[in-house]
């Protein structure tokens, strides 16, 4: 998996590792492939310690970090980051807030301790600028890449200008035009079984058509791949190499709570769904009583990006951190793609690049095999 893509980066093998977890980009960067972490839910302080801790035990190896700048979101006019909270909070109606709250309170989720209410999310262009300020002071810091729309021109000019490499998801084809004009790097070319943000179009049909529609303009892969079989079936397309999500979550490295650990262990492929109860965007996530409470016609439907992300905010933070209390799971937000149901084990980053590697080696066996004498 030398393409040339991984070798510009020098990569020893294609494979990146999205994450939250600073621990799984290290592991993931020393073990041949690159970690690449996603910094929305971090303030520009927390990325600082993120990053510098990152910067202490890569070593030599490199890394990337991830936005979310939406294409389109409520308050894009805005040019302060305060102002744009401000304005946030404010148009978040008091009976959605009634009904997250409450949907918290029948389950039994703890209350989050007082006094520790910084909320950080920043699906926003003026949040996202200071992560990227943040990220390209680092030199081991190689590329920036965006979830949720084509960075704006200012971006783009910037981490060229540091002589960085600059890309973004793309789970429609015209994401794919719009990138590519914008001037970016490479595309991740996300299909709708991959976990988070995810359009409507399997990876099977959105790949081989985004790989021709961007030519010469290198495409990695994602969505619904956790093993070296998928990783073949994607690479046989033509791209230049393969972006996982979900395979990490429940890895050693991860930090997660038991009680989360065990709903993504116990979860098929048909546990999940896309629902815009979270962030107001369409994300795959697993299916529980809060999803489905959402989708109900005769409760208040989930607002716009990001507006819903900041109402949610406090359940994310509460089903984390109290995964395992009283009826937690149900409410809980657990972000994953359709592969859930492949993942059943816990794995350290390392053993799971080299599974992958072994099982890429030997589905091209399988193949070769099959070749006429
Ligand atoms: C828990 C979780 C959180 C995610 N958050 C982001 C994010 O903040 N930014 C982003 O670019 N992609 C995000 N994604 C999508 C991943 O980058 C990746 O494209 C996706 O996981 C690939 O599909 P897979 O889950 O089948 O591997 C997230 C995925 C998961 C599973």
């Amino acid at each position: 998996m030398q393409t040339e893509f991984a070798k510009k980066l020098g990569l020893d093998v294609s494979i990146f590792a999205f994450t939250h977890c600073r621990d799984v980009v290290v592991a993931v960067s020393k073990a041949g492939g690159i970690g690449v972490l996603g910094a929305v839910g971090y303030s520009p302080a927390q990325l600082k310690e993120e990053l510098d801790w990152i910067d202490e035990h890569i070593g030599d190896h490199i890394y990337g970090v991830d936005t979310a700048i939406p294409q389109k979101y409520e308050g894009m006019e805005e040019t302060s980051a305060d102002k744009l909270v401000e304005m946030i909070q404010s148009a978040i109606p008091e009976e959605h807030r009634k009904f997250a709250q409450g949907l918290l309170t029948d389950h039994h989720v703890p209350e989050w301790p007082e006094g520790d209410d910084e909320v950080t999310l920043s699906f926003s262009l003026v949040q996202a600028q200071l992560l990227v300020d943040e990220a390209l002071t680092r030199p081991k810091c190689r590329m920036i890449v965006n979830a949720l729309g084509t960075p704006p021109p200012e971006i783009v000019e910037q981490v060229h200008a540091s002589g960085r490499l600059i890309g973004a998801l793309a789970g429609r084809l015209k994401h794919g035009t719009y990138h590519k004009e914008a001037g970016l790097d490479f595309i991740v070319c996300q299909g709708s079984e991959g976990g988070g943000h995810a359009g409507e179009v399997t990876s099977m049909v959105l790949w081989p058509q985004m790989v021709k529609l961007v030519a010469p303009l290198p495409v990695l892969a994602a969505g619904g791949i956790a093993s070296g079989q998928q990783i073949m079936a994607a690479m046989s397309m033509g791209v230049e190499g393969v972006w996982l999500g979900s395979q990490w979550l429940n890895s050693t490295e991860a930090h997660a709570e038991p009680a989360q650990r065990e709903s993504y262990m116990n979860a098929t492929s048909e546990d999940t769904i896309r629902s815009r109860s979270f962030t107001g965007k369409t994300a795959r996530m697993l299916k529980n009583e809060w999803t489905e409470a959402w989708d109900d016609p005769n409760n208040p439907d989930p607002l716009p990006m990001p507006l819903q992300g900041y109402l949610t905010f406090d359940a994310t933070r509460r089903t984390h951190r109290y995964a395992g209390a009283g009826e937690t799971q149900k409410v809980a937000f657990n972000p994953v793609g359709q592969v859930v149901g492949q993942i059943n084990e816990i794995e350290s980053c390392r053993d799971i690049m080299m599974r992958l590697m072994t099982e890429y080696s030997e589905s091209y066996d399988y193949i070769q095999s099959l070749m006429p004498e």
